[in-house]
């Protein structure tokens, strides 16, 4: 990781120590698997990484225990995340055109929740693949669980629900590794959960 990212990071875990639970984990996981699964070549990763270590710092503006499927929390914490981004890459002294960029795609990252496909937004279609997948990955499953109060199996269904729903609304995965990657992951959901329902017979 380049050492600005780097820094970035640095200015942003306070943010997410004092906003929505197990962000820290969410942004580690996503900046650690991302840039395995696309090329420099095809995207911009000076946006593309401060995007993701940015994009959820504004739940540390919004009331604790608030649930981010609520659509007003969505708004809100997009837009309060656009700001400290902006502050905090300001501080670095990022390119100014390279903050606006990034403002801008933080603003809707989670436009996804009113039906954009972002089929014109190739950053958002790779950053919402692993924003998505985030819930079928061993840590994210149990903390989007609780968000959502389901029950292991209930909430392994509603990501298939929310996948059928991404396929109906055209948000397709950018290429077929990430695709596979996504089901490597619900499998070995499956696979805990069968392992689970054994240990309680
Ligand atoms: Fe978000
Ligand atoms: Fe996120």
């Amino acid at each position: 990781m380049k050492e600005i990212y780097g820094k970035i990071l640095e200015k942003a875990l306070p943010f997410y120590e004092q906003g929505r639970e197990g962000d820290v984990e969410h942004i580690r996981w996503l900046s650690e698997v991302i840039t395995e699964y696309v090329d420099e070549s095809e995207v911009d990763f000076d946006i593309l990484i401060p995007v993701v270590l940015l994009h959820d710092v504004g739940y540390a503006r919004v009331p604790q225990g608030s649930n981010p499927f609520n659509l007003d929390i969505r708004k809100f914490h997009s837009e309060q995340g656009a700001e400290i981004a902006e502050e905090i890459l300001g501080e670095l002294e990022y390119p100014k055109d390279k903050i606006a960029e990034v403002k801008r795609l933080i603003l809707k990252h989670d436009n996804w929740a009113f039906g954009d496909d972002f089929s014109d937004e190739p950053i958002l279609r790779i950053f919402s693949n692993f924003d998505f997948m985030w819930m079928a990955t061993e840590k994210g499953f149990d903390i989007v669980r609780k968000f959502m109060k389901q029950e292991p199996e209930e909430f392994y269904k509603q990501i298939g629900t929310f996948q059928k729903k991404n396929e109906e609304e055209g948000r397709t995965w950018v290429n077929e590794k990430i695709e596979a990657f996504y089901h490597q992951l619900m499998n070995e959901r499956k696979q805990q959960l069968s392992r689970a329902k054994g240990a309680n017979l």
